[in-house]
């Protein structure tokens, strides 16, 4: 695996590949690479000639400077986890070299950005926005990967995509699970003992909510899941949604939409995590 740390150089050695007729599959990543990150990154293998992975925790992504300091850097595993499973391109960039000068760029996303995570994150998918378009220029990947835990995000890369006219095509791919439930995150490894035990109750709340579709109305819906949570005191809920799964507007009727997914957002102890799942 060649890892490079420069735009030029990366650029240089893409073009040569691009030369032979090689497609590109790109993971863009923060790091602290778990199982659900190597899925991404074998499926790309499969679909291209060359994999390339970045890592970069993008700081102009987090609008709480605390949640930075504590993500979690671990590049020594990562880079040994990219090695095992073949990767041929690491991308590994300073602040320096993605930013010489701070970049305001402003994506209008509408409504998509301004619910759910847009609305408790505010200027979080600018921030993403701004930093995979950059990766998208400098790796200029055939298809993109990104996983379904963080729904919303995919649906404003699409949106990016679709606004810029950019020539890559967007894989979304299904969450993957530990074996009790949880929602593979970066995040988890944040967890205590005891909170990572608390865990499996988000998934366990999402799945016994679905069986009550259609009996309960959306907002009934809603209601039971916080419910639920609140009887927790472990658990505090930063929002319960049920949207259509591509404006991902909240719905007030099942036929609102054809396709409606339950998203939830919650602390435990002062880790936040996000999972969905799919009601109709
Ligand atoms: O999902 C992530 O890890 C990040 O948001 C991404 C897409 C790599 C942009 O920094």
């Amino acid at each position: 695996m060649i890892i490079n740390e420069y735009i030029a150089e990366l650029k240089q050695l893409l073009m040569h590949e691009r030369s032979q007729a090689k497609t590109i599959g790109f993971v863009p990543t923060m790091g602290a690479l778990h199982p659900g990150h190597l899925e991404l990154m074998k499926q790309a293998k499969k679909e291209n000639d060359i994999l390339v992975a970045s890592i970069f925790v993008n700081p102009i992504q987090f609008n709480n400077p605390e949640d930075l300091k504590k993500y979690p850097r671990t590049f020594e595993t990562d880079r040994q986890m990219l090695e095992d499973i073949g990767c041929d391109f690491l991308f590994y960039p300073s602040a320096e070299e993605i930013y010489p000068e701070p970049d305001n760029t402003y994506y209008d996303f509408g409504a998509l950005a301004q619910c759910m995570e847009g609305e408790k994150r505010p200027g979080h998918f600018n921030g993403v926005a701004i930093v995979v378009r950059k990766l998208f220029d400098i790796v200029e990947p055939d298809k993109a990967y990104f996983g379904e835990k963080d729904f919303q995000q995919l649906a404003i890369i699409q949106a990016l995509v679709r606004k810029l006219n950019m020539p890559v095509q967007v894989i979304p791919c299904p969450i993957v699970r530990e074996v009790d439930g949880l929602a593979m995150s970066s995040r988890n490894m944040r967890l205590s003992k005891e909170a990572r035990q608390e865990a499996p109750f988000i998934y366990e709340t999402l799945k016994r909510a679905i069986t009550l579709f259609p009996t309960y109305s959306p907002e009934a819906l809603k209601h039971w899941v916080a419910g639920q949570f609140e009887n927790k005191e472990t658990f505090t809920v930063d929002y319960i949604e049920i949207a259509d799964t591509t404006e991902l507007q909240a719905v007030h009727n099942w036929e609102d939409a054809s396709g409606i997914s339950l998203f939830v957002a919650v602390f435990l102890e002062e880790v936040r995590l996000i999972d969905n799942i799919r009601i109709i």
